[in-house]
């Protein structure tokens, strides 16, 4: 990757001049209604979309609506005050004051709500925290912008790495985009022009005039979700997930925007076989989002995709006028429904990997939905393919995960990879039940498969708990915060009338007075798992290895953490720059809920008068939180959120890797077993 500086020089010029070309015949005409200009259209351009966002000035209502909600919620969060600095080995990857900057914000004046939309949005995801974030529909992901080539980080036999263009790039952006698809043929330059497919596999020197890492970084400082600086790099390649109904194909950030950011990318590439270079300006193009409501101009934008919705404040689970589609369905009733998941501000896509990379091996029984089983070609090695800690059943996905493990041991199976690539969590129970039947009984997984956990113990937390013991305000037990929901340190329930709160245990974190519960035990077992564990191991678990891009969270972290420190079991990391640490997971949690759900428990309690109630919300937002905290394995009194998950082995991507999931399984299983 060495250019002479005059060629490094020119290849610059170039940029700033295709780029201002483009500035002088884009301007936007505002004598008509910018939002009108995108309203009711497919694909538009970027700039299209930014000229309809910009368009519409700060209500302060509305800003302080968002501000007071999202201030007075943080107060459930259990990371606040960790985040200002984080502990080692995150000390220099997590240090933002979110209530400072919230105060910050309260002051600033913007030139347009999307300028404060962006600034609040970054500020959350500045904490490097997928739990906690600020989603407003009004605009992540109304549009979402695309190239037609995806990246990817490969490594060649000398060790040397590189950006290319993804080898399948042109078959996803062909079957996806194929009514854009030639706008991004004619964009291409004279001698390329239609050429497209050309560009696969192309080895990237520039991104717009600079190395590509200077890109890499400079996303990895906005992506937020994970406190890795590995994980946040990773995110901008392109990569897979097992979800419901098939493989799916992540674009990266490089190729998938869920705001308009873009307009351009200028490449200088070198295409394979070919020893010249090319430099291509590809326009980003920003297609509707699949969860958008069709609008026409700024006043139906407005009322159909930035209003508050049904679901977007809690209620009181007690009052007979609670509405069908609100929040009253999310009240949880036992272990089965309580998640830790990221919140994963992507855009929802249903791109299909391509036939080329696909598993040919044929799914064993058990597989369903987001867990696939496979028997490798070795014949001793069992794959569970898991996207997710998801489904729409639980029981019957908690016992096809039993079915799946019994059916690789009957093959012969007698060493496992679990592939959690791109895995946000979900049940917290399914990774514990994951974690029991793969270590049999013994005293890691019986009676406690997961880890000891912690709430937040705040002054309006404190008087829901009361509410509820003193009061009785919630005779059916469906608050969080229901002492009889939860186990004390020793296992055993609390009586309905323990306020579980009290005394809140203090503590000082970056200098800050704060305070947290008890410590809070299991909370699976008997109830939340299917009476048919086996009395033995299913493997032996120093022959298991967890397998992920980096990005595996929440629940994932929680299954991966146990297995790894409890359990001896590998941890390996696919792709990610050499020289950078690459971590097996990240957002670890204990436990995620949201702004909606403390709604319901505040307002169930009757509290939401009180001056530390946040108020209803009026925008269509989501704000997600940790709602506790997991302890860790190496230090047991402090929150494992907080401690080195490094993975024993980072597995450089070749061509032949990238993107596979059957060849990446092989050389795992080659190289770790
Ligand atoms: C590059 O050259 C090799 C060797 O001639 C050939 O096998 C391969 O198909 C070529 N690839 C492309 C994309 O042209
Ligand atoms: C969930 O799966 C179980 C089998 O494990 C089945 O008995 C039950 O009917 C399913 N529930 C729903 C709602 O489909
Ligand atoms: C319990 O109810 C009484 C009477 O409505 C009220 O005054 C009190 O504030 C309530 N206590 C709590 C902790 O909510
Ligand atoms: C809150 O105050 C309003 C206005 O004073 C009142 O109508 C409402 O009933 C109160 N709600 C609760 C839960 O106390």
């Amino acid at each position: 990757m060495r250019f002479s500086k005059p060629l490094r020089a020119a290849l610059i010029a170039f940029v700033a001049a295709s780029v201002a070309v483009s500035a002088t015949i884009d301007v936007p005409d505002h004598s008509v209604d910018p939002c009108a200009a995108i309203g009711d259209k497919k694909w538009v351009s970027p700039r299209e979309v930014r000229a309809c966002y910009s368009s519409f000035k700060v209500n302060g209502a509305i800003k302080t609506n968002i501000l007071d909600v999202a201030e007075k919620t943080a107060a459930f969060h259990t990371s606040v005050n960790y985040q200002i600095k984080a502990p080692a080995p995150f000390t220099s990857e997590v240090h933002e004051n979110l209530m400072q900057d919230i105060s910050r914000i309260r002051r600033q004046n913007y030139a347009s709500e999307y300028d404060f939309h962006i600034d609040l949005s970054r500020t959350f995801k500045r904490l490097n925290d997928g739990h906690c974030s600020w989603t407003n529909y009004c605009y992540v992901s109304l549009f979402v912008n695309y190239l037609p080539t995806p990246l990817v980080l490969l490594t060649a036999a000398d060790g040397t790495q590189n950006v290319h263009i993804a080898y399948e790039a042109f078959t996803v952006a062909s079957a996806e985009f194929p009514d854009q698809i030639s706008v991004w043929q004619d964009a291409l330059p004279l001698g390329l022009k239609g050429k497209l497919e050309t560009l696969s596999g192309a080895k990237v020197l520039l991104i717009n005039g600079k190395l590509p890492f200077d890109a890499v970084n400079a996303n990895a400082a906005i992506a937020g979700g994970y406190q890795a600086l590995g994980a946040r790099q990773n995110v901008y390649f392109s990569s897979y997930r097992r979800v419901a109904g098939e493989w799916g194909y992540v674009f990266g950030q490089f190729a998938q925007q869920a705001l308009p950011l873009d307009d351009y990318a200028v490449l200088t590439i070198q295409r394979v076989n070919h020893t010249l270079l090319d430099t291509i300006v590809l326009p980003y193009r920003s297609r509707l989002g699949s969860a958008a409501v069709p609008f026409q101009d700024t006043v139906s934008w407005r009322a159909n995709n930035c209003a508050a919705v049904a679901s977007t404040n809690g209620v009181d689970y007690y009052s007979s006028k609670v509405p069908d589609t609100s929040a009253a369905k999310l009240a949880p009733a036992g272990p089965k429904h309580l998640l830790n998941v990221a919140a994963d501000n992507s855009p929802l896509t249903d791109v299909t990997l391509p036939a080329i990379l696909q598993p040919t091996l044929v799914p064993l029984e058990g597989s369903r939905n987001v867990a696939q089983f496979y028997l490798a070609r070795d014949g001793k090695t069992g794959v569970l393919a898991l996207g997710s800690f998801s489904d729409t059943n639980y029981s019957a996905f908690l016992s096809s995960l039993l079915t799946g493990l019994q059916s690789l041991t009957k093959l012969g199976a007698t060493q496992l990879i679990v592939d959690v690539t791109n895995n946000g969590g979900g049940f917290i129970c399914a990774a514990q039940w994951l974690h029991r039947i793969i270590a049999g009984p013994k005293s890691t997984t019986v009676p406690q498969a997961g880890f000891d956990t912690t709430a937040r113990a705040g002054p309006l937390a404190q008087l829901i708990v009361q509410s509820v013991v003193t009061n009785s305000t919630d005779p059916s037990q469906n608050l969080l915060y229901n002492p009889v929901n939860w186990r004390d340190a020793s296992n055993n329930f609390f009586a309905v009338d323990n306020n579980w709160l009290e005394p809140p245990v203090d503590f000082v974190i970056n200098g800050r007075k704060d305070s947290f519960s008890q410590r809070l035990g299991q909370e699976c077992q008997p109830e939340g798992f299917p009476d048919d564990a086996p009395a033995e191991a299913l493997f032996d678990t120093k022959k298991v290895a967890i397998v992920s891009n980096g990005r595996c969270a929440s629940s994932c972290s929680l299954f991966s953490i146990a297995m790894s420190k409890l359990e001896g079991s590998k941890t390996v990391v696919v792709g990610g720059k050499a020289d950078v640490g690459q971590k097996y997971c990240g957002t670890i949690g204990g436990q995620s809920t949201d702004f909606v759900t403390i709604d319901s428990e505040i307002k169930t309690t009757g509290l939401k008068n009180h001056t530390l109630a946040p108020p209803d919300m009026i925008v269509n937002g989501v704000l997600g939180i940790t709602w506790r905290l997991a302890y860790g394995v190496d230090k047991p009194n402090e929150p494992a959120e907080w401690q080195d998950h490094a993975a024993n082995l980072n597995l450089p991507l070749t061509a032949n890797l990238v993107n596979n999931p059957v060849a990446i399984w092989e050389e795992v299983a080659r190289r770790v077993f």
